[in-house]
């Protein structure tokens, strides 16, 4: 018998990211511009949205099951800022026991839709100890320590091309515009490179020691496979970190998720306004 290679889940991606998108297209004629992925803490910019239609994710066909962690996920469609944008409340994580192909499959299925500009926020630890907790970070690159990617497996030619290439995976054009925003607004941002880790535990003071060696300014567990999958699509990107608590691996602390959580609320109008006044420019 000849080694089976490829343990293929039915239907095949292209026919799960069409069948989404027919259910969503037999409900709405909305077409995206802007994907807005919203990190811990990080959620109350899609209150500001004009909504023109929502979907729960749990009723959105392949869409995971939203576990008690990624509660009570929601697409949100509608407007902000001028723009019409497909925001997602909730994201999934690989810790809690996704793979990345479902951590991924939103972002596929809104490219689809007509999505060409993906901005992504996160809370993050820093790495850098010359940021302050509540620093927003516009992240200019990142360092997959994941030890697994979004695109292992079988290509599907039609989504994107087998090797993509990571030169630009974090858009110039976006950050200069970010950066003008941002003095607009009066919000200051700092620059820096993410490096995705899969949790769920925190880092030991070794790892932190070497991460800043590698030259990472910040750490968190999300973001990568949604920005490797948004290059493999040739979507656009900006992503924003909220430095939510210093690893400092010679006075490290007791992880309190409580703290990183009212960090990222507390920094969360800041990084709305920022939003708001980028993607007005976008
Ligand atoms: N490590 C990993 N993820 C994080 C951290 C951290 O220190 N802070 C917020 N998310």
């Amino acid at each position: 018998m000849p080694m089976k290679l490829f343990c293929k889940k039915e239907p095949n991606i292209m026919d799960r990211i069409e069948k989404c998108l027919a259910y969503i297209r037999q409900r709405t004629d909305f077409k995206p511009e802007i994907i807005l992925i919203l990190g811990t803490g990080l959620g109350n910019l899609a209150k500001r949205v004009k909504e023109e239609k929502v979907f729960l994710y749990n009723d959105l066909p392949y869409f995971p099951e939203t576990t008690v962690e990624s509660h009570s996920g929601k697409l949100i469609l509608g407007e902000l800022a001028g723009k019409k944008v497909a925001v997602m409340e909730g994201r999934y994580h690989y810790y809690e026991g996704y793979s990345l192909e479902e951590v991924t499959f939103p972002v596929r299925v809104l490219r689809q839709l007509g999505a060409k500009i993906l901005v992504v926020s996160n809370a993050a630890g820093g790495i850098n100890l010359g940021y302050r907790k509540g620093e927003i970070v516009m992240i200019t690159d990142h360092i997959n320590f994941m030890g697994i990617n979004p695109l292992v497996g079988p290509n599907e030619d039609k989504l994107g091309t087998r090797f993509p290439d990571m030169c630009e995976p974090y858009s110039n054009r976006l950050m200069d515009l970010t950066g003008q925003a941002a003095r607009e607004v009066q919000v200051l941002l700092s620059r820096g490179v993410y490096l995705g880790v899969t949790g769920p535990c925190l880092e030991t003071r070794a790892e932190y020691r070497m991460m800043r060696n590698w030259g990472a300014d910040l750490v968190g567990m999300s973001t990568v496979p949604e920005v490797i999958v948004a290059a493999h699509m040739g979507l656009e990107v900006l992503g924003l970190s909220v430095v939510t608590d210093t690893c400092n691996p010679d006075r490290l602390e007791p992880c309190n998720i409580e703290e990183i959580i009212k960090t990222a609320n507390e920094a969360g109008p800041k990084l709305d306004k920022l939003i708001n006044a980028a993607i007005a420019k976008f």
